[in-house]
């Protein structure tokens, strides 16, 4: 799997090749990972990206046609077409919610890319002439793309073969279809009492079916403050 990154600050991404999932799944699954910025295909002079909202208002807006440059540069095609070999995404708050059902779709694809805004985001023509789909990290407003992106990354690449250690891991987690779509149960480890704090007697019975309807019980509950 290939995943393209559009950013201003394509080291931040560096990040990346850290976590063990990652590099696992860098190894096992193929997964490349490429940033480019696109300030270094803009075709405006002095590295311009951005420019002034038509309308007036605050803030800068991403230029389409510095979009287009970059597309183009890497892929070798119309801008306009990019899309139609892969998905592009913008991430933005307006975006389809970012959720585990997107993880499992984007991680069955070949290739993905994405499009991380800065400032006032981008020219709404890369969102609608550019782009495949819009994807929203959650109703906040975050001070670029990059996190999002990241966010994005991280949680596709450990459902690549190969990305965990141990794969029952993903069977079993929040919001498998194993688990019935709920939170998962909480976890325990030793020591079995600490400051007054006990783990409850019933995961150290031995007695497995109990267990697990224990276990079944938790992750019904809601999770709150
Ligand atoms: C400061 S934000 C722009 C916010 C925009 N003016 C608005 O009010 O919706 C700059 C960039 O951050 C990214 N971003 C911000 N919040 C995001 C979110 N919740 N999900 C995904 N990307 C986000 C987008 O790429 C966006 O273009």
């Amino acid at each position: 799997m290939r995943i393209d990154v559009f950013t201003l600050f394509p080291e931040w991404f560096d990040w990346l090749r850290r976590p063990r999932h990652l590099t696992n799944a860098a190894e096992s699954h193929d997964l490349e990972i490429r940033c480019f910025s696109f300030r270094d295909t803009t075709p405006l002079s002095q590295g311009q990206v951005d420019d002034a909202p038509f309308g007036g208002g605050p803030g800068m807006v991403i230029r389409v046609d510095v979009m287009a440059a970059a597309l183009e540069a890497v892929y070798g095609v119309a801008a306009e077409t990019v899309r139609d070999e892969r998905r592009v995404i913008v991430l933005t708050p307006r975006g389809r919610p970012f959720d585990d059902a997107i993880t499992r779709e984007y991680a069955g694809l070949d290739e993905i890319v994405l499009l991380c805004g800065r400032y006032e985001g981008f020219d709404e023509r890369i969102h609608r002439e550019l782009a495949s789909e819009e994807l929203s990290l959650g109703p906040f407003v975050l001070a670029g793309g990059e996190t999002a992106a990241m966010a994005v990354i991280d949680a596709l690449a450990r459902r690549l073969p190969g990305a965990l250690g141990n794969a029952e891991s993903l069977a079993r987690e929040s919001f498998s279809a194993e688990g019935g779509g709920e939170l998962e149960h909480p976890h325990f480890t030793r020591p079995a009492e600490f400051r007054g704090w006990e783990v409850p007697s019933v995961l150290r019975s031995g007695n497995h079916a109990e267990i697990e309807r224990w276990r079944a019980a938790e992750s019904r509950k809601p999770r709150s403050s």
